[in-house]
């Protein structure tokens, strides 16, 4: 079994971003800007908008975090989203998920031109990234599908079971591993799935993104799989100064023994969703002409 290690690959995907911007900069060009929007006091979206503005730091860019408080207006939100869209200064922009409940996060989302859209969270990313098209790849996907090739998974002709059918995971991810060049036979499971133990039990290439903590277990797991774990949900933990802990969607102990590859819950695939949105900040920033 071998540790797919997305915290080191991460870091050394920044340093590669870093190395190519510090030259962009010596020749007199101003960093790449990323802004992130930030509303309410969401302990999980601190935390996530943290690790964002370090990883910019990272990377030589710039970065603006912009607080709203949890009452501000749908039309407020708007407004700031059309004043980011037409700000030559911003590369990219973000507005960090989930909102309050008055706010309709479909309609955020596609007020965001796609031109910033760095999360590849609007419908034509969405779109062009399923027909093959340059876009802005969803974060998390695009991070799992850059371990798989760091770490020399095959995937042509393999099978990849995946295990939720969200918007920003499951859906974009299957379009990506059916993709040529990646070439992987893809199965989406969701809630309504009949014999899912059995059809994840034929996976080569396991992915779960389901939110449950520690769901799959070793026997729905094939002897030789790669098992990736898109799972970080905050469980209470007395013994931690945070009070919780991040736990993944598999039973890291009993199923790591069967893989050939699996990434651990924390740092694994996490640091590479960030890492992702690093490398779509710079992808604006260079469509942007450079200034
Ligand atoms: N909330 C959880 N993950 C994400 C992400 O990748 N982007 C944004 N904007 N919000 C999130």
């Amino acid at each position: 079994m071998e540790l797919i290690d997305g915290k080191a690959t991460s870091a050394k995907i920044k340093a590669e971003i870093a190395a190519q911007v510090a030259g962009f900069v010596a020749e007199g060009k101003r960093s790449p800007h990323l802004v992130a929007i930030l509303v309410g006091h969401d302990g999980g979206s601190e935390t996530y908008v943290a690790n964002k503005v370090k990883a910019c730091d990272a990377c030589g860019f710039k970065s603006t975090v912009i607080r709203r408080e949890s009452d501000v207006t749908e039309e407020e939100l708007l407004k700031l989203i059309g004043e980011l869209n037409h700000d030559g200064d911003v590369d990219g922009f973000i507005v960090q998920l989930p909102l309050p409940r008055h706010i309709d996060e479909q309609r955020v989302t596609e007020a965001i031109l796609p031109e910033k859209d760095v999360d590849g969270f609007h419908p034509v990313n969405v779109g062009r990234q399923s027909i093959g098209l340059p876009c802005f790849n969803s974060a998390t996907p695009a991070g799992i599908v850059e371990l798989l090739k760091r770490y020399n998974v095959p995937t042509r002709g393999k099978n990849c079971v995946i295990i939720g059918r969200s918007n920003i995971v499951g859906k974009p991810l299957a379009a990506l591993m059916m993709q040529k060049g990646i070439d992987a036979t893809v199965t989406v499971c969701h809630s309504a799935t009949d014999n899912l133990k059995e059809i994840c039990r034929n996976a080569d290439i396991l992915v779960a993104a389901l939110g449950r903590p520690e769901f799959v277990t070793a026997d729905m797991v094939k002897d030789g799989a790669t098992v990736i774990d898109v799972g970080t949900t905050r469980v209470p933990d007395a013994t931690r100064k945070s009070g919780f802990r991040l736990c993944g969607d598999v039973d890291f102990d009993n199923v790591s023994p069967k893989c050939s590859f699996i990434t651990p819950v924390p740092g694994g695939v996490g640091p590479m969703t960030i890492v992702s949105l690093m490398q779509n900040t710079l992808k604006a920033y260079l469509n942007n002409n450079i200034r």
